[in-house]
């Protein structure tokens, strides 16, 4: 990591990012195989955290401020500031999986300019497979372009939901019965952010979040829109700080699954949404 590196800079932001996601990769992994994942604390109910959360951020932050001291950093674990150039970054998703031994789990990192998620990575180190997306340019997995699926019918289809303390249970279990009753497959595997990436892989259809913070969705919402996806207008319903719903899904069933989860798709992308999907966003409760 020895390039010069400018402010303004996005090509360096993006391959600084793609050599500091897998070494944090390497890290979380090491953790894994040995004995950084048996070190659980709870953050709250059903909310965990290793020591490897913290040493992940740590290391991100720092490669991260090493070349580019005046972007802000937004962690899971530590917080930060948001400033115009910011770094939002989840240093584990998926702490629950990982924590269980299970090798479902990610790093996330996403750079937003001005509003505008512009570099995301998302790297599942057990598998080896680096997402990565900047605004304009498509989505790739390990440097292969990657597409959402043309699945067109429900009942053909498998989405993938998630959920938290944050939003009253009854809130999710409407959306998942409509969701059923429209003959849809709904999983739920415990990293949203991989979620989202599989989304954009053509590997699930959706991913549906009635409340997602910045650091689990930003990254990958790049990624699904970058590989022909649609999804909700995230900052313009929520906020970076604060969080909002999530919804991701491939094009032919987008409609629909924004109409039975209450969250609006971009209208931007998908022009006639404007007319079908809903106006407000589900509620959700801190
Ligand atoms: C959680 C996971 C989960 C999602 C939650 C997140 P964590 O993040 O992404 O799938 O449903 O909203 O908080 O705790 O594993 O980093
Ligand atoms: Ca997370």
């Amino acid at each position: 990591m020895d390039r010069q590196f400018f402010s303004d800079d996005l090509h360096g932001r993006a391959e600084l990012c793609r050599d500091v996601i897998r070494s944090a990769g390497a890290l979380v992994l090491r953790g894994f195989l040995g004995n950084g994942r048996r070190s659980v604390s709870m953050k709250g109910p059903q909310d965990f955290l290793t020591e490897v959360d913290a040493a992940s951020e740590a290391h991100i932050r720092c490669a991260l401020a090493a070349h580019f001291p005046e972007d802000s950093f937004f962690g899971e674990e530590g917080g930060g500031a948001i400033s115009e150039r910011v770094w939002v970054v989840d240093p584990i998703d998926g702490t629950a999986n990982y924590a269980r031994g299970i090798p479902h789990f990610c790093i996330s990192i996403a750079f937003v300019q001005s509003g505008s998620t512009e570099i995301a990575a998302i790297y599942n180190p057990a598998q080896d497979e680096l997402y990565f997306a900047r605004r304009g340019q498509g989505a790739t997995r390990n440097g292969v372009p990657i597409h959402v699926a043309q699945t067109a019918r429900f009942d053909a289809a498998s989405l993938e939901m998630g959920w938290s303390m944050r939003v009253p249970n009854t809130a999710y279990l409407g959306v998942m019965e409509a969701l059923l009753g429209m003959g849809a497959n709904v999983r739920r595997a415990g990293s949203g952010a991989l979620a989202l990436a599989y989304v954009a892989d053509g590997r699930s259809d959706g991913y549906i979040e009635l409340h997602m913070n910045s650091w689990d969705c930003l990254a990958g919402l790049l990624l699904v829109s970058e590989a022909g996806g649609v999804v909700c207008p995230y900052l313009e319903i929520g906020s970076l700080d604060a969080g909002g719903p999530a919804l991701a899904v491939a094009p032919a069933l987008a409609s629909e699954t924004s109409r039975a989860s209450n969250i609006p798709l971009d209208a931007a992308v998908i022009p006639a949404c404007r007319q079908t999907a809903p106006a407000c966003p589900a509620t959700f409760v801190d």
